[in-house]
């Protein structure tokens, strides 16, 4: 497949939006919900069919009111700086607010190819995974993304970030004391065992458990560097997922 082209215009855009999501991101303390945002409309791919994926379908109210997209609308009205550049798409805009999220948090650099197609075909509700379950499922659900175990380990370290809320998920806490902070510390509590006062989803806790998964939690517990290197790996694949880059 031939690399995206986008025009000069519309890389100045990505560079005058990617600023003005940081400063609102620093601003509104928002970047786990970006982040959160940027994951579940890429995180819906189907590698079979090459359906879903990041392509901007969860700013559409069918999509967003899916029970997992539960509070990410507050997300999508964020978003409201669209108007200002309207050569952007919302799957750009939407992935580089997922980028820029985590820069500011203190994470990785993540490489932001712009050219994503909007869509507006919702996927049908249940390809997100499902925080009850555990290892074969999100098994079920990264591999049909085309993602790998490894993937799966890095990418759950997104859960360095924010919180979960009972009135959204059911579910309530922070995974870690520093929720606006993008480090390891996901591995280092994950490796403790339950902590009063923190969360851990059955999803999260499978991770040190499964004999192949358990590796990469205790390697990303001891090493940041290494983590950094693959989450940015991973979040720019799932970033990507159905759109070539060059
Ligand atoms: C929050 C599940 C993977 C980023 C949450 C919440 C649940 C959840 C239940 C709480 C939502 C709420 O109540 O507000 C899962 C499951 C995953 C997964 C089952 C499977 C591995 C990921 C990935 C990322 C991510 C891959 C990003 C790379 C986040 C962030 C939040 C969050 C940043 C906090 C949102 C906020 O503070 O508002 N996740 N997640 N999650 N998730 Fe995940």
């Amino acid at each position: 497949m031939p690399a995206p082209v986008v025009d000069q215009a519309y890389l100045k855009s990505v560079e005058k939006a990617r600023r003005d999501l940081r400063a609102f991101i620093a601003q509104k303390h928002c970047a786990p919900i970006m982040l959160r945002l940027a994951w579940h409309d890429a995180g819906t791919y189907d590698a079979k069919t090459k359906t879903g994926g990041p392509n901007g379908s969860i700013r559409i109210e069918k999509e967003y009111n899916h029970s997992a997209n539960a509070g990410l609308k507050i997300a999508i009205e964020f978003c409201g700086i669209k108007s200002k550049y309207p050569n952007l798409t919302y799957a750009d805009l939407y992935q580089l607010a997922g980028v820029v999220a985590v820069e500011v948090t203190g994470g990785p650099t993540i490489e932001f190819v712009p050219g994503r197609k909007d869509s507006s075909a919702v996927p049908a509700e249940g390809r997100l995974p499902d925080a009850h379950k555990g290892a074969a499922h999100l098994r079920d659900i990264f591999y049909r993304m085309g993602l790998s175990d490894k993937d799966i380990v890095a990418l759950s370290g997104g859960h360095t970030l924010g919180r979960a809320h009972r009135d959204r998920s059911d579910f309530d806490g922070s995974w870690t004391h520093e929720p606006l902070k993008f480090d390891n510390t996901y591995y280092i509590e994950l490796l403790k065992g339950e902590t009063e006062g923190l969360l851990q989803l059955p999803t999260d806790k499978c991770l040190v458990e499964d004999p192949a998964f358990g590796p990469f939690v205790e390697q990303y517990a001891k090493d940041e560097e290494l983590f950094f290197k693959d989450y940015a790996d991973s979040h720019k694949k799932l970033s990507e997922l159905g759109f070539r880059s060059p």
